[in-house]
């Protein structure tokens, strides 16, 4: 049941740099996406248009998106909290967004401080004006394994949540594991709960690793034949409103794991290093993806002996 390909869903320019405490120079994100656009990645989630008061370190949205290169056959999306944030994306040229709830309450209002219902009744706006209007929408469904508030999350809740999102008309929902607590057997759980009513094809993974369960998580999902997996480089990221969230797991990572399992991604591994270690000069703290570490590790090793 292993999927022959898998879409790598590049997210450290936002879920990444959104969660910094160091301020990192607008051309440094511009040119760390430019390196991203060069590495085969097919979706690049670039920015948020959300309010700089919530997200100051993302300020910058309009011109990171505007002066970006967009190159051809990719796609970047933009988060997007409401029609504030939809009007500004649309202004700067956006093509795709994203609009992003939770199955936690809890998470929801300390998050975007609206409840899961008036998320979905802001979104059914926002998600009609872009499909109107062309645009590609993916849907996040966060704290899907569990919550930092400690509200309890049931598989059941996630599913209804995700359906609610499919049903406004996003053409992908990304189940985000936000604090990183999901175990593969959640997984083996969650999934076939979903592909009951939502197909397949529109179902993405969103794993950080906080606690070093999201490659065995990816793995879980890909032998339910899941093919589309959010990344960032270098595992970049966290969570402001996740108190103790580290992470997505890290791009190479992922690559390094479905290549060696003869999964095809179409991105080069080492464009996505070059990528992080770029970033890795404009930030306070060390990458914590294992793969960017052994890889650049072993080849200092070779310039040494060189
Ligand atoms: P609010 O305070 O309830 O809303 O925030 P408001 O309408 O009262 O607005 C407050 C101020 O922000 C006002 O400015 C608005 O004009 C302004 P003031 O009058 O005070 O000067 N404002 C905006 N400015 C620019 N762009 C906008 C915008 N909207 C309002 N779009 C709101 C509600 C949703 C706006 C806020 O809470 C927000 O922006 N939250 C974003 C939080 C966020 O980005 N979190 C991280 C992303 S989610 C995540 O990381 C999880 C994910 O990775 C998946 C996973 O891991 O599970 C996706
Ligand atoms: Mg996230």
């Amino acid at each position: 049941m292993l999927p022959e390909r898998v879409t790598v869903v590049e997210v450290g320019a936002r879920d990444g740099l959104q969660n910094e405490r160091r301020n990192v120079p607008t051309e440094d994100k511009i040119a760390f996406l430019d390196l991203l656009s060069e590495s085969g990645l097919r979706c690049i989630e670039a920015t948020s248009f959300v309010s700089p008061k919530a997200i100051p370190q993302l300020a910058d949205a309009e011109e990171v998106f505007r002066k970006m290169r967009k190159a051809p056959g990719v796609r970047y999306p933009v988060l997007v909290p409401n029609m504030r944030g939809y009007e500004r994306a649309k202004a700067c040229g956006v093509e795709a967004i994203a609009v992003f709830t939770a199955a936690s309450e809890t998470f929801t209002k300390r998050n975007i401080n609206m409840t899961v219902e008036e998320s979905i009744a802001i979104f059914a706006g926002v998600v009609a004006r872009a499909r109107a209007d062309g645009m590609w929408v993916r849907g996040y469904v966060s704290t899907a394994f569990g919550s930092p508030f400690g509200d309890v999350v049931t598989p059941e809740m996630v599913r209804d949540v995700c359906v609610r999102l499919s049903d406004l008309g996003c053409d992908e929902i990304s189940v985000g594991d936000t604090i990183g607590v999901g175990v593969p057997t959640q997984v083996d759980e969650l999934v076939p709960l979903l592909t009951d009513v939502i197909p397949l094809e529109r179902i993405a993974f969103h794993f950080h690793d906080t606690r070093g369960t999201a490659l065995a998580n990816v793995y879980a999902a890909l032998q339910h034949g899941v093919h589309v997996f959010d990344a960032s480089a270098g595992g970049l990221g966290g969570c402001p409103y996740a108190p103790g969230a580290t992470g997505n797991v890290g791009t190479e990572d992922v690559l390094y794991m479905l290549h060696g399992m003869g999964i095809e991604t179409g991105v080069d591994l080492a464009k996505v290093r070059a990528a992080s270690r770029f970033i890795r000069s404009s930030l306070d703290h060390d990458l914590t993806s294992k793969a960017f570490q052994a890889l650049e590790a072993a080849q200092a090793r070779e310039t040494r002996t060189a």
